[in-house]
């Protein structure tokens, strides 16, 4: 019998030991290392893979041609346009997300004669999944569905049935005779992942491949999967909310700052299309509430409008607290510093603590003077302007600095019915074609804090 080699990987950064190693000696990761056998004829060799010739860079066909929209809309926003044949998406959430219910229909929006899809469960029965397709009321007559998780088995359905699309769910179920470990392992995931790119780009299908997320909130697996696939999108959900956020992490076809809303409903998913208000469907209705602030802000391509919250209390620690969340913790901090040494408010005995309400994250600057508003309204126990938003980056010296997109980001905030709009100085000047609105130009922070709190409550 032929003798088996293997080898070890580190599951951290994919250095490649010939023997078991108890520290990487690359990355300095304890314990990271996992045995991989080796077969003569692995799957690289497969015969399924004929010799092509290379073409002309001119005659082939560009992506945007190809693509073939869902008809969802915030799921083809979020790939850049549309599914892209030959590519590889890779979507990861924790269990019970909604991942397998988000295919299911898209399979089944892709379908149609010229386009078979084959949705591969190793997951449910195909009994059960018929359950789920009877309450999403799906009944396309070209959608397969196949209990399997063996890879070659995959594969030889994918030469009989020659579907357009195929879904994967999920990738730690599928396993390769041509490697020794169990199905789940990171070299039976890795070697798996690449082998379905191969078979994707070879046949012009898109691959769709679940990904189940651990709990330290990455793809189980090697990190490599991320690299070896096209897209990534991880499906996130706000706690005990029935919405879900799927963001994009990575992707070749398209940008990567999108993300698309949804609602899960008895039903199955529904889009939001109207972002807006789904961020702000909490906002606090009391409109003398101090310590909160709205800001258009700008994701990929859509704007939103977000609601920052402050909350500003004596502190009896000899270090006082910042909180930061949706915001990052060091963008706070040099705020409050501007906002001491600029606006002559005091932080050093108050604790401060920060939200954006709804669960997103914001890193843009044009946020920053909503933010110092926010942290100085709840300071001062004052609420902001009466229906006012803030748009403006915040400089050092305590400069209101320029941003992007401002008619975008006023237009959105116009369509909910706000009347008010602190921004930059110089912008302020160049918007015309907005009669109805008041635009109240600050220069400086100082000018902001006086323009934009409430001084008297009648205002
Ligand atoms: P599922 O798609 O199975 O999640 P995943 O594949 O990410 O593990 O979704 C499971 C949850 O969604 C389950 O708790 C039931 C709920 N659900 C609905 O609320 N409505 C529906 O129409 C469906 C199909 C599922
Ligand atoms: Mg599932």
């Amino acid at each position: 019998m032929e003798k088996e080699k293997s080898r070890f990987i580190c599951q951290n950064c994919q250095y490649i030991s010939f023997k078991w190693l108890g520290r990487c000696p690359e990355c300095g990761e304890w314990d990271s290392f996992y045995e991989e056998k080796i077969r003569k004829g692995g799957l690289s060799r497969n015969s399924t893979f004929s010799y092509h010739k290379p073409k002309l860079l001119k005659e082939v066909k560009g992506y945007d041609q190809n693509r073939h929209a869902t008809g969802m809309k915030e799921f083809d926003r979020i790939l850049g346009g549309g599914v892209v044949p030959g590519s590889v998406v890779l979507i990861g959430g924790e269990p019970g997300i909604g991942k397998s219910t988000l295919l299911l229909e898209i399979g089944n929006r892709l379908s149609g004669s010229e386009s078979s899809v084959l949705y591969v469960s190793g997951e449910e029965s195909a009994a059960q999944s018929k359950l789920r397709a009877s309450r999403l009321a799906i009944d396309s007559d070209y959608l397969y569905i196949s209990s399997q998780t063996n890879l070659e088995e995959i594969t030889h359905q994918i030469s009989e049935l020659n579907p357009k699309i195929v879904i994967i769910d999920s990738i730690q179920t599928v396993y390769s005779e041509n490697y020794n470990s169990l199905a789940g392992s990171p070299s039976q995931i890795r070697e798996s992942t690449a082998y379905l790119m191969r078979l994707a780009k070879q046949k012009e299908i898109t691959i769709f491949i679940i990904g189940h997320v651990t709990k330290e909130g990455a793809i189980a697996g090697p990190k490599i999967l991320e690299h070896i696939v096209d897209t990534v999108l991880y499906f996130e959900s706000e706690r005990d909310s029935h919405y879900r956020i799927l963001r994009t992490v990575k992707n070749r076809f398209g940008s990567t700052s999108e993300i698309g809303i949804f609602s899960m409903e008895k039903d199955g998913l529904k889009e939001v299309t109207d972002s807006s208000k789904f961020f702000l469907r909490n906002s606090s209705t009391n409109e003398n509430a101090s310590g909160t602030a709205i800001v258009p802000t700008i994701e990929g391509t859509r704007s939103f409008l977000v609601e920052i919250q402050a909350l500003v209390s004596a502190s009896n620690l000899a270090i006082p607290r910042r909180i930061a969340q949706g915001i990052d913790y060091n963008r706070l901090c040099l705020l409050l510093a501007v906002l001491e040494k600029r606006g002559r408010l005091r932080f050093f005995n108050q604790d401060v603590y920060l939200n954006i309400a709804g669960g997103v994250k914001i890193s843009e600057p044009a946020c920053d003077l909503a933010i110092t508003l926010a942290v100085a309204s709840s300071l001062k126990n004052k609420p902001l302007l009466k229906q006012a938003v803030a748009i403006g980056e915040v400089g050092l010296t305590g400069e209101i600095r320029p941003v992007s997109f401002i008619e975008k980001r006023i237009k959105e905030a116009v369509k909910l019915g706000f009347r008010r709009y602190l921004l930059p100085y110089s912008e302020a000047r160049g918007i015309k074609n907005l009669p109805e609105v008041e635009l109240i130009g600050v220069k400086r922070i100082e000018d902001a804090l006086e323009k934009g709190i409430k001084e008297n409550m009648n205002a």
